[in-house]
């Protein structure tokens, strides 16, 4: 049996007006391309009403791009394709051509994938007034706005009303400040009634959607308070607004769980990230993809965190970058501190200033505490590497592993020489190059011997003049 309801998202769109090189759909807000947070919102609106309806976007400019990104984390969404933008009517009819099953369902709603703050809420009441309702044909969401400008304008009149786009406006109605949303439920009939009997007779010279509604048809506009919700993103300071609303609503939700910001407009969150109650966010933080920070962590000041897990009780101090890494409980990491995928940095331990670490697992209460680079390396629990220690991990062509075991001591400046294997309870001098495994309990040192001239040093004490 075909679905009662098809949806019908309208992509094809060059979005010139952004002026940027990639379409208009994947253009990046939080972290996500703007098309899936449509996607999302029209997802939670099916669960919340039990729809299982189908899914089809309109493609035409760069549509391979489109498709691909879209289909990389949407299996269930298919494409229509419109080899020329004609106008949103005719992106609806390349739409029935090419899914003859559409005409079966009973309602169509078409969005624009230009509109990322719909909710569920503004979906559910527009179709509920189109289905209470068994005589109207279509209902249009409408909203009030103090700055009209670039939206169709709604003109009351007959059982229905017009809409009248920008450029087609005359003065007197570009005064209007009710205006079109871009978001739609029809019964298909209606559209299978008038589609094709739109004209292009306009400035644009193009097939308009926005023709399905008219003064004599049985049409509701639905009026929305929230009018914020219906932005449409044309350019790029729209983009910016629809993502700062969407931050803060981000933001507010971390905040009445316990998490306490200290500027959050300073912040960065994508909706992906969790953080636990008790947990401090200073200005200027960054937190993207799919990141978890425990209970009770504080975040200072530029903290950038993407793709990791922080455990609870953890402090990430100033300008320290954390990627796909996982930081166990109560770890001290930064301030300026590097640490690159790979990393798993055991309960307790610390990392301090300007210290790299890549590919690289410490056990418990490892200390690494100034000014080194742990790559490709497995440290032991315990275990103190000095200041100024380095991995030599690449010999120009492939990457090699450097063990160190427990409670081990390796003093400053030290190199190891990857591959090479310390044991537990090994103690390094410092400023030694290491190119030998050392046995558990072993000293190593690998320093060239001092020589101390007494009296000489005024040979090479230049006087000042
Ligand atoms: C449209 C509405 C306008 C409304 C506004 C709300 C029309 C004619 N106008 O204007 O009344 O106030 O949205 O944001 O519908 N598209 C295609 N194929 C085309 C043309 C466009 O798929 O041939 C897609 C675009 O990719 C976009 C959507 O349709 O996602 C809307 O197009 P856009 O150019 O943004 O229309 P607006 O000028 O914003
Ligand atoms: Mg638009």
């Amino acid at each position: 049996m075909a679905d009662s309801l098809g949806i019908v998202i309208l992509a094809a769109g060059k979005g010139t007006r952004l002026k940027v090189d990639i379409p208009k759909s994947l253009c990046p807000m939080l972290g996500k391309p703007l098309i899936d947070h449509v996607l999302s919102n029209l997802d939670s609106f099916q669960n919340e009403y039990e729809l299982q309806a189908k899914i089809s976007v309109v493609v035409g400019h760069k549509k391979e791009e489109v498709k691909k990104s879209i289909s990389s984390n949407w299996a269930d969404v298919s494409f229509v394709t419109q080899e020329e933008q004609k106008g949103t009517a005719h992106a609806l009819q390349c739409y029935f051509e090419q899914n003859k099953d559409a005409w079966d369902s009973k309602y169509t709603l078409v969005v624009c994938a230009d509109t990322p703050l719909i909710g569920k809420e503004e979906f559910g009441k527009l179709f509920k007034a189109l289905q209470d309702d068994e005589d109207a044909q279509a209902s249009a969401a409408v909203f009030n706005t103090p700055n009209p400008t670039g939206y169709g304008r709604i003109v009351m009149g007959g059982q229905g009303f017009d809409i009248v786009e920008e450029k087609d406006a005359s003065e007197d109605q570009r005064r209007i400040n009710l205006v079109n949303s871009g978001l739609y439920f029809f019964r298909t009939s209606h559209i299978k009634e008038h589609l094709g009997s739109i004209e292009n007779e306009n400035k644009s010279g193009e097939f308009y959607l926005t023709d399905l509604f008219k003064k004599s048809f049985n049409v509701k506009a639905v009026n929305y308070e929230d009018s914020y919700k219906f932005l449409g993103i044309n350019n790029l300071v729209q983009l910016e607004e629809a993502s700062l609303i969407k931050q803060r609503n981000i933001i507010l939700k971390h905040q009445l769980a316990g998490v306490r910001f200290i500027n959050s407009s300073s912040c960065y969150i994508e909706e992906s990230v969790e953080i636990g109650a008790g947990s401090v966010v200073y200005p200027g933080v960054t937190l993207e993809g799919e990141t978890t920070i425990g209970q009770n962590c504080i975040l200072e000041s530029g903290v950038v965190i993407k793709n990791s897990e922080v455990q609870n009780n953890c402090s990430i101090f100033a300008n320290s970058y954390l990627e796909k890494s996982l930081i166990k409980e109560d770890v001290r990491i930064g301030p300026m501190a590097r640490i690159r995928p790979g990393s798993e940095i055991g309960a307790g331990s610390k990392i301090g200033n300007f210290v790299e670490t890549k590919n690289a697992k410490l056990d418990k209460k490892v200390s690494v505490s100034h000014l080194s680079y742990v790559g490709d390396a497995n440290i032991g629990e315990n275990t103190n590497l000095g200041c100024g220690f380095i991995t030599c991990n690449y010999d120009g062509v492939q990457k090699h592993l450097t063990t160190i075991g427990k409670n081990s001591f390796i003093g400053s400046d030290s190199q190891m020489i990857a591959p090479i294997t310390l044991g537990d309870e090994v103690y390094v001098a410092s400023g030694s190059t290491i190119n030998k495994d050392i046995p558990s309990g072993g000293f190593g040192i690998a320093r060239g011997r001092q020589v101390t001239k007494e009296g000489m040093a005024k040979r090479f004490l230049k006087k000042k003049d």
